[in-house]
């Protein structure tokens, strides 16, 4: 059933469309702009226990707290694409994708994730779907870790540990040994944010309740492991294998619950800053490290709180050169907005107690299925020109996720509306911002297992039949919409309009 807030989401789009009409203009997107879908590995592949595959801290998470997923359920055989990726890539192909970005699943290649066992059925299975890609002319593009930690590395202490960095560099070698000679856009890690959450709250692995402690431990080793992955690649790979190398970051873009208020408008920076800057500063910004605010704010209350030094380690100066500039590219997951307040909440310490901001109850309209995901189309747009100001106009930026969940309706026309106003947005970026976003991704390619909401929560482009053994793929509405995306490289009329005249009367 269709909730009042989208209906009337819906109605207004309708009449923006009308009254848009006479002098709207669609463009198109750029020739060299490319369109794929996402998945990983844990979400869609299942056999979690096959063919030498080792244990991950997904499954130890879903096995041992069945309860901390809202229907019980688990990964171990999730969609089967294990058994059924061809499919998956003939899916691609009939929406008139250019690639397809997966993730490899650690523990299938290295058990332990230790480099003295390697298992050759892992490196076997991905040559095998790396190849169907690209014999359907579809270019992998690849992301090395996607949460699913081999449990043999998290006993060590996962990434909370820097232990962690020497396994994840001789893991990356392995993937550029075996795949780098055909996998040419790599992504390291996908959103360092919400892993290092599974060291703040109960519902990501490893659901650590180590807060405000663990969650920076584990944010700091995954920047370290990054830029080490980077190094090792141009020092050895590059020149051989001419690809580029990013990391997934995602951030809701923020807005001011009190337009006028000075503390909102600075909680609303903080926001930003407390979740992409946290990852993006070190990496991208001209003087790299952490945001000043996040290592002020930080360090004051650790102090008061009678702890030695700031809970946020520090990066040497030699450590700010190494990880400044180590992405060739800016891979943006971004879904909605959150309407921020300034004020205190969370445990004592906790990363939310430290950020000083409010989430604040809003009017958007909402995804059924999902609890933090708002309908607003102008925060795609907002964040794509904040990454320009901040990081440079030179910056790609390639949109690696995008997408709505439901029900997993067939007739998914929410989904759709999501998918054409968020393009759109990404069109008004790219042609009145002259922001350069090279490409979008679709979340998700199929329905799969979506985290703690298990599979109660559909991404999917295709729907896919869970109480089906054989786990029927079936194109939804939105696969056909996407097909005509591709083809025509615009966004039908019936689903929006561009039009900059409007825009700036919005006030945009
Ligand atoms: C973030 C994650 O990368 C992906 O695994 C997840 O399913 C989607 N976004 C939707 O929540």
């Amino acid at each position: 059933m269709l909730s009042c807030k989208i209906q009337c989401f819906t109605i207004l789009n309708i009449v923006i469309i009308v009254m848009a009409r006479n002098n709207s203009k669609n463009y198109t997107f750029p020739k060299d702009f490319i369109f794929g879908a996402a998945t990983s590995a844990y979400q869609i592949e299942g056999a979690w226990n096959v063919d030498g595959k080792g244990q991950s801290i997904w499954d130890t998470f879903t096995h041992t707290h069945p309860d901390r997923i809202s229907d019980g359920s688990n990964g171990d055989d999730a969609a089967k694409s294990y058994f059924k990726y061809k499919e998956d890539v003939r899916a691609l192909k009939e929406m008139g994708m250019q690639f397809y970005r997966f993730s490899i699943s650690w523990s299938r290649i290295m058990p332990q994730g230790l480099p003295n066992n390697i298992n050759q059925k892992g490196i076997d299975y991905y040559n095998r779907l790396i190849d169907e890609v690209i014999n359907n002319g579809l270019k992998p593009v690849v992301t090395m870790f996607h949460w699913d930690l081999p449990q043999y590395l998290q006993d060590l202490g996962g990434f909370a540990s820097d232990v962690i960095i020497i396994y994840f560099e001789a893991y990356a070698e392995v993937l550029f040994e075996n795949f780098g000679d055909r996998v040419h856009m790599w992504t390291t890690i996908n959103e360092p944010y919400n892993h290092a959450f599974g060291y703040e709250v109960m519902t990501l692995a490893p659901g650590l309740n180590t807060t405000g402690v663990g969650i920076y431990l584990a944010a700091h080793n995954m920047i370290k492991a990054h830029a080490r992955v980077y190094h090792l690649y141009d020092k050895h790979y590059r020149a051989k294998q001419k690809g580029k190398i990013s990391l997934n970051l995602s951030v809701q873009w923020s807005v001011p619950e009190h337009k006028n208020s000075t503390d909102d408008k600075e909680a609303t920076k903080a926001e930003l800053e407390f979740t992409l800057g946290w990852y993006a500063h070190p990496i991208y910004s001209k003087e790299g490290d952490y945001p000043q605010i996040m290592k002020d704010r930080i360090r004051n209350l650790s102090l008061a709180e009678g702890f030695p030094t700031s809970r946020l380690p520090s990066f040497t100066s030699e450590e700010i050169v190494y990880v400044k500039g180590t992405a060739d590219y800016f891979a943006l997951n971004q879904y909605g907005s959150y309407l921020i307040a300034k004020g205190d909440t969370g445990a004592n310490p906790s990363y939310f107690r430290d950020k000083g901001t409010l989430i604040e109850p809003d009017n958007w309209p909402k995804s059924e299925t999902s609890t933090w995901e708002s309908v607003t189309p102008k925060g795609i747009r907002n964040i794509i020109k904040w990454i320009k100001e901040q990081y440079g106009e030179e910056l790609e930026i390639l949109i690696t996720e995008n997408g709505f969940a439901d029900n997993g309706e067939l007739n998914d026309i929410i989904r759709i509306n999501y998918l054409a106003t968020y393009m759109i947005e990404v069109l008004k970026a790219i042609h009145f911002d002259k922001c350069k976003v090279i490409g979008y991704t679709v979340w998700s390619l199929i329905d799969n297992l979506e985290w703690s909401n298990g599979y109660s929560s559909k991404f999917g482009l295709y729907h896919v039949d869970f109480n089906d053994p054989d786990r029927k793929r079936t194109p939804k509405q939105s696969a056909h919409f996407m097909r005509n995306v591709t083809e025509t490289r615009q966004i039908p009329y019936n689903y929006g309009i561009i039009d900059r005249e409007l825009d700036e009367e919005e006030g945009l």
